[in-house]
């Protein structure tokens, strides 16, 4: 039967809720399910009334309706949802099992707290330079990197030159773009670069549990050079360090902004399948 990933929300309601139900059940309950008559290659959590086909276009829907979102409706996020986020992301592969993500969740006041710090900083532009890619860029690194640009300013209606609006939306990074949540994902500065893959692997789980809850979510690299002002704030011991940031709520599907769609290469632009038959 084909195969139909699709990004609409009536599909993921009508097709995904009872395997979310359930899903959402057996968070609640803490356990797992172990269904004898279940034919498909699930771990852990089982669901009878879906199809493996169901479960895999309801996954695909969550994937790919994923998205930096980055103006959000002024609703609330209940602590009960992100505890369920964290706790699905928890679930996510580190090497030798060692887990290394810490993370902080902050709202209201506290984030609010957050934000004057980082923002005070980023005025006073006395903050390190972002360090996250190497100069030069790669040709096709750089070229990715400009389409992005234009994609981004030009949902926004701001010209390639106007550096002051520019500056003006870099800053809403720091307000997390007026989700009514945020998160600071630091690590040990002691481990080694590959601990930074299970980091990595845990926020996309983070990103990809809220989906599933109709959350949404943008990653932001931004805040990794406001280290001097999150460290002291969120009261980080000395030997943890801050990766990257992210907002999470209710994306506001209105917003210019996020009506930026962000390309991706082609299968056979990153893939190498080598010995398979045919
Ligand atoms: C590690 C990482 C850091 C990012 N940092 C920022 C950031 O600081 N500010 C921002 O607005 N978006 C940031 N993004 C979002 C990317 O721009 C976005 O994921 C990319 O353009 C692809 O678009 P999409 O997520 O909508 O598919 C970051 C994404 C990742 C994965």
């Amino acid at each position: 039967m084909a195969f139909t990933p699709t990004n609409d929300r009536d599909f993921l309601i009508k097709h995904c809720k009872s395997f979310l139900d359930e899903s959402a059940a057996l968070h609640l309950s803490g356990g797992s399910v172990h269904h004898p008559t279940q034919k498909q290659h699930l771990v852990g959590k089982t669901m009878p009334e879906c199809s493996q086909e169901t479960i895999a276009n309801c996954v695909s829907s969550v994937v790919r309706s994923r998205r930096a979102v980055r103006s959000f409706k002024q609703e609330p996020l209940p602590r009960e949802v992100v505890e369920q986020i964290l706790t699905d992301a928890a679930c996510a592969p580190s090497g030798a099992n060692i887990q290394p993500w810490r993370v902080y969740v902050v709202s209201g006041q506290v984030k609010a707290g957050l934000t004057d710090a980082v923002v005070s900083a980023f005025r006073a532009g006395t903050a390190p330079a972002p360090v996250h890619f190497p100069e030069p860029l790669p040709d096709l690194f750089r070229a990715r990197l400009q389409d992005f640009g234009a994609r981004y300013y030009a949902s926004l209606g701001i010209e390639r030159t106007d550096a002051a609006a520019r500056t003006q939306q870099t800053e809403r990074n720091f307000s997390f773009f007026g989700a009514p949540v945020g998160l600071i994902f630091s690590i040990d500065r002691r481990l080694n670069p590959h601990s930074w893959i299970d980091l990595g692997l845990f926020a996309q789980t983070v990103m990809i549990a809220a989906r599933a809850r109709g959350v949404d979510t943008c990653p932001q690299v931004a805040f990794a050079q406001y280290h001097d002002q999150i460290a002291p704030y969120l009261q980080m011991p000395s030997e943890e360090i801050t990766a990257f940031g992210m907002s999470m709520g209710y994306g506001d599907p209105q917003a210019p902004v996020n009506q930026a769609r962000m390309p991706r290469a082609g299968l056979t632009e990153f893939a190498q399948i080598l010995g398979f038959p045919g």
